[in-house]
């Protein structure tokens, strides 16, 4: 079995600012971090999948470099639309992985029974992300190197529509030519990107493709044709991937105060686990009605 934990859109800042000048960060990425850090079994790696800045500024990346510092299990970075390729690039030298003197950030990691390649789609200075026909050789001649080996591919921004019309008027750039690409290698057993702040599963050109929710604000979920783009603080969560040489199968974690465990058996409280902080509080049945998440988000 091989355990990926996919965070995404982690926003981290500069000390003292926040983004949007409503959420604070930082906390939020460190909670997260430390939720990671209590998972047995451990990840075999963790998959950052852009945004992983606010701003892209070298204080934000020394921030996140912090922030990261407690995870023992490799890391591997991508860019999104906040980031700064090149201040990336000089605050994580020594993630090795990271290609130099190309013009975009795609890279594969091959060292596990699952191969995840991990496509750069940034435009700078643009919010909508693009394959372009350079990325798309890359990709193109990564497939058919190792055509038979089941593979996973990470992209910040998702090529697929969402049914949000709000999302769905900045999707990605060459999405069609990526699609018969794709649609072309059925070892890609997956595609899971961040960007778009929900968790979002859809079938895509052959394959099951996906958006995975922020560390830290969420979008809005609003179906509304005129609907503005918005965000709310939603829980935070992760992936979590898992491979069993048969299927790759994915779970959503919620970071947060929540109440329980509770035992199905009986109803009673479980020993305390680290990941239920309030595990030690008085039963939620008997005291006020706590809906998930309030304690942190009020
Ligand atoms: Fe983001």
């Amino acid at each position: 079995m091989t355990l990926i934990a996919q965070i995404s859109d982690l926003h981290v800042q500069a000390p003292g600012q926040l983004a949007y000048g409503i959420v604070d960060t930082n906390p939020l990425v460190a909670e997260a971090i430390a939720h990671l850090s209590k998972l047995n079994p451990q990840p075999d790696l963790v998959v950052a999948s852009g945004d992983l800045a606010h701003h892209g500024t070298p204080a934000a990346y020394a921030m996140l470099a912090t922030l990261l510092s407690p995870l023992q299990c490799p890391i591997y970075l991508m860019p999104g639309n906040h980031d700064q390729r090149d201040n990336l690039q000089q605050a994580f030298t020594t993630h090795t992985y990271l290609p130099k003197d190309t013009t975009h950030l795609s890279y594969g990691v091959e060292d596990y029974p699952i191969r995840m390649l991990m496509l750069d789609s940034i435009t700078p200075q643009q919010g909508g992300g693009c394959v372009d026909a350079e990325r798309l050789v890359w990709l193109e001649q990564q497939l058919l190197a190792r055509p038979n080996t089941p593979t996973l591919l990470f992209m910040h921004h998702p090529p697929f529509a969402t049914g949000i019309p709000w999302m769905d008027r900045k999707r990605v750039q060459g999405h069609q030519p990526l699609a018969e690409l794709i649609s072309q290698h059925p070892q890609v057993k997956r595609i899971s990107c961040g960007h778009l702040h929900r968790t979002i599963y859809t079938d895509w050109a052959g394959t099951v493709a996906s958006s995975q929710p922020s560390l830290v604000h969420q979008s809005a979920m609003d179906f509304a044709p005129n609907a503005p783009s918005q965000f709310a603080l939603e829980p935070p969560a992760y992936q979590l991937h898992v491979w069993t040489q048969e299927s790759l199968i994915s779970h959503t974690v919620f970071v947060g105060q929540f109440d329980g465990p509770y035992r199905f058996a009986d109803g009673k409280k479980v020993v305390p686990i680290d990941l239920y902080p309030l595990a030690n509080a008085p039963s939620a049945l008997t005291t006020a009605k706590t809906s998930w998440g309030s304690a942190r988000w009020v």
